[in-house]
């Protein structure tokens, strides 16, 4: 098959370009820096030509809150016309667990707006949705005030990327499933707990505070909020075996 990998130079997207040539797929890395820019359109046409998928695992240079929604909406309807074009079979995108639930974050509505644009496109579809990378950790430890490092204590459910790279290219070579398919790693920590794991492991020694009133990306978190449900698949790699690699 051929399947061109949108955003196929970052984490997630060259892992899926890798496997999916180790299966002896034809992958196409498309991203600017391989001439491929889904908000100008340049190189689009050319890329997403006999493809037989497309899988879209892009994300916005800037997390603004207004930059993040103008580049998932612009992108994906750029996308979409494309993959009608040229008579993709299969759209995929990779998202986000619980980005409904969690509307006080600015990037989270971004990824429901990309969403929703998948679903109307009439479009056979499958949306994958992963829970927060391990690789993320470091982002998420830097997206609070210098210094010390606050978090709520909501429960999050961390995967490795190659894990969910795994899932994407698995589910871009299989049947469009017109729905979503949930991805999340094989434990559950408070948001505190994760970070502070990691960042003792890297000698980081940042404080980490639990606080329930904390903000992550903008929004308080429950238990639940950010946990997949019962049917999610789940990657095998244990955070200390990642940290150990
Ligand atoms: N981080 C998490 O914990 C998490 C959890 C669940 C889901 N996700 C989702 O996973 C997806 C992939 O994340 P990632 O960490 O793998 O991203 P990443 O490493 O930052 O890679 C982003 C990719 O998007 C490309 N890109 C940027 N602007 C583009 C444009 N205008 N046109 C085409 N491609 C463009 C980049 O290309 P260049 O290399 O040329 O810049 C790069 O290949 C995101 O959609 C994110 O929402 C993330």
């Amino acid at each position: 098959m051929k399947v061109v990998v949108i955003g196929g130079t970052g984490l997630i997207g060259s892992n899926v370009v890798a496997r999916l040539g180790e299966h002896g797929h034809e992958a196409v890395a498309a991203a600017p820096s391989t001439g491929v820019d889904t908000i100008t359109g340049e190189g689009l046409a050319e890329a997403v030509r006999d493809a037989d998928a497309l899988v879209d695992v892009s994300n916005s240079p800037s997390f603004a809150d207004d930059d993040v929604l103008a580049f998932f909406r612009t992108s994906t309807a750029n996308l979409v016309a494309a993959a009608k074009g040229s008579g993709v079979g299969h759209y995929v995108a990779l998202s986000v667990v619980g980005a409904e639930r969690a509307p006080d974050s600015g990037y989270l509505r971004a990824k429901v707006a990309q969403e929703e644009l998948v679903r109307a496109s009439g479009l056979p579809f499958s949306l994958v949705r992963a829970t927060q990378f391990f690789e993320f950790a470091g982002g998420v430890a830097d997206a609070t005030a210098d210094g010390v490092v606050t978090l709520p204590g909501g429960g999050v459910q961390p995967v490795a990327a190659a894990d969910v790279a795994a899932v994407v290219a698995r589910t871009s070579v299989g049947a469009p499933v017109n729905g979503v398919v949930e991805v999340g790693g094989p434990e559950v920590f408070g948001m505190d707990a994760w970070i502070r794991t990691v960042l003792r492991a890297r000698d980081d020694r940042r404080e980490v505070v639990g606080d329930p009133e904390a903000r992550y990306f903008g929004t308080l978190l429950d238990e639940k909020t950010l946990l997949p449900g019962s049917d999610a698949l789940v990657g095998p790699t244990r955070l200390e075996e990642w940290l150990a690699g």
